[in-house]
């Protein structure tokens, strides 16, 4: 596994796989690699002929400063996890190489509104931080492929329409939400939950199976499922900022038509905002 930290570094040895018809598969990371990540490494595998692994805390998607401070770091743990995944190349930029104006990205592509939505309302400029990085990251790499889990799924369909509106010959897998044994969504964000909280932290999801059941079984006032479970996050401990059911393609509020549902939530549990979300699949 070779590690580099410059973009030259990196373009010279892919560029050099290019050469041979490798397929280049890219997973994005922030580090404090979990079981969540090595999913996604795993999936790589089965995509494409080399796999690269970007570790970067992108500072332009944190909303206050100590959260950036505090973000858990890992790095010999991850490089450690990655060599054991077979990761072919670890790309562990500082911030100016990454955001060096001589990677600034020329591009003009109408404004996703869904930046705005969910978590976007709730964390101004997050999605926008997100979307710069990562089209730095698909610029320097160049990735036949690129990897990423259901858990953040707004971010995945943000990806999907940034790659539609840069006309980016990029492949988009998603990959499933990894998760403890019992139902909370692998995160590094849950290191901040002390021991009575982790022990609370699984009813999240399990509220949202909850509400996902109901809309199959036909239950169609959204609104109220939406209320009702906000209300029992907030009755059991959580501070709730949403629970929101959407359609499941685009994230447009949902329609009783919709054939595919997406249960999402963001609730804060102690220091950690925890988000996770269910998926209802009619045919
Ligand atoms: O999902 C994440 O870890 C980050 O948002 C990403 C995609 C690596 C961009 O910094």
């Amino acid at each position: 596994m070779q590690t580099v930290t410059t973009v030259a570094a990196l373009r010279r040895q892919v560029s050099l796989w290019q050469a041979r018809a490798e397929r280049i598969v890219l997973v994005p990371t922030m580090g404090n690699l979990h079981a969540g990540h090595l999913a996604l490494v795993s999936r790589a595998h089965t995509c494409g002929s080399k796999v690269v692994c970007s570790i970067f805390v992108n500072s332009l998607q944190f909303d206050r400063e100590e959260d950036l401070a505090t973000y858990p770091r890992t790095p010999q743990e991850d490089l450690d996890a990655l060599q054991h995944a077979c990761t072919d190349l670890v790309f562990m930029p500082e911030h100016d190489e990454v955001y060096s104006e001589q990677y600034q990205v020329d591009r003009n592509i109408p404004e996703n509104p869904l930046c705005r939505e969910l978590c976007g309302r709730y964390r101004p400029g997050f999605f926008e931080g997100v979307v710069e990085v990562v089209t730095r990251l698909f610029h320097m790499v160049k990735p036949d492929v690129a990897v990423f889990g259901e858990k953040d799924y707004q971010q995945l369909l943000i990806i999907r329409q940034l790659v539609r509106d840069l006309g980016l010959d990029i492949h988009i897998e998603q990959v499933p939400t990894q998760r403890e044994e019992d139902g909370l969504a692998c995160s590094s964000r849950n290191a901040y939950l002390d021991p009575e909280q982790r022990a609370l932290a699984p009813r999240l999801y399990a509220e949202l199976v909850s509400v996902g059941q109901q809309i199959r079984s036909g239950v169609h006032t959204y609104t109220l499922l939406e209320t009702q479970a906000a209300h029992r996050l907030d009755q059991a401990g959580f501070r709730p900022e949403y629970v929101s059911i959407r359609d499941g393609n685009t994230l447009e509020v949902a329609q009783h038509e919709s054939g595919f549902i997406a249960v999402l939530a963001a609730a804060w549990l102690g220091k950690a905002r925890l988000i996770d979300n269910f998926l209802v699949r009619f045919r």
